[in-house]
């Protein structure tokens, strides 16, 4: 049987053998799909030796996406782009093929819960590697303006500078942000530690659409916030995540599953409906 998995580090919790493995079923296609979690200084080993063993691919997520990217043969244009890899596909020709299927997952799951991303105006918040992997595919859609805020304010530059050949996109302090933004993008890593990036509350009204990257079995620090301050549409990461899933098996087997069922048999897994 085909062999794919989750290589991350802790991954005990990962999401992702279920999401596959209901994919699989939909769609009938003969697939085992596990999780490793390599010492932080073993993974290039494990990873060469599941292909070495027959692996056909895996996804990868924190904290080895940026090593997958230095260890792959060949990268597609949007992991190059990401700078960062989470899924490896062996091709027929035995190459191993880095993707970056994340800002896709993102863009779909928005587009999924109705968010007009053409002719918009989108705040981005966050610097890292979250961020980095959502630029390109969210300034293909064609924003009227994209604006990066950031804690570090020059990451924010970086970034601007890096994909401003892409779009209209351009960095912005915290206190700079004016005017009416119609979707906020948190890809910060605050709501982790139940913290909350230093957003002016006059800038949320009750037509904007609020995404977090995070997710959780209740809403996230930032979506509670923003709920308070009269946003009425908010939606969190779990959808982004079953959304790149797709992509990744859509990368290896050549057909899309379909993502609304799953999506809610994993909300009903993890007790949110
Ligand atoms: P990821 O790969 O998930 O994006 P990362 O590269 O560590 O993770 O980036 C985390 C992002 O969250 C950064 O933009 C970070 O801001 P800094 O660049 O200033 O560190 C941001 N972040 C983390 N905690 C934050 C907080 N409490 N308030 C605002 N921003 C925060």
């Amino acid at each position: 049987m085909d062999r794919y998995l989750v290589f991350g580090h802790p991954v005990r919790h990962s999401k992702s053998p279920f999401i596959h493995t209901l994919f699989a079923r939909q769609t009938q296609q003969e697939l085992e799909y596990g999780l490793a979690e390599p010492a932080v200084d073993e993974f290039a080993h494990a990873l060469r030796t599941f292909f070495d063993q027959g692996g056909k691919g895996c996804n990868v997520t924190v904290p080895f996406k940026e090593q997958a990217f230095t260890l792959v043969d060949c990268l597609s244009p949007r992991a190059k782009r990401a700078g960062a890899v989470n899924t490896i596909k062996l091709t027929d020709d035995g190459v191993l093929l880095g993707d970056n299927t994340d800002g896709a997952g993102l863009v779909a799951d928005l587009k999924s819960d109705g968010v007009t991303l053409g002719d918009s105006r989108i705040l981005l918040l966050g610097a890292g590697g979250a961020a980095r992997g959502a630029l390109a595919p969210l300034l293909a859609e064609l924003p009227s303006e994209l604006v990066i805020a950031n804690r570090t304010h020059a990451k924010a530059q970086q970034l601007a500078a890096e994909f401003c050949d892409l779009g209209p996109v351009t960095a912005q302090t915290y206190e700079q942000l004016a005017g009416s933004f119609d979707l906020v993008i948190n890809s910060t890593s605050a709501s982790l530690q139940g913290a909350l990036p230093p957003l002016a509350p006059a800038l949320i009204h009750t037509d904007i659409a609020i995404y977090d990257m995070m997710y959780g079995a209740s809403d996230t620090a930032f979506i509670s916030w923003a709920k308070q301050h009269g946003a009425r549409q908010t939606m969190d990461g779990l959808g982004m995540l079953v959304e790149q899933a797709a992509e990744a098996f859509t990368v290896w087997r050549g057909i899309r599953p379909g993502t609304k069922q799953v999506l809610r048999e994993l909300k009903r897994n993890l007790g949110v409906i």
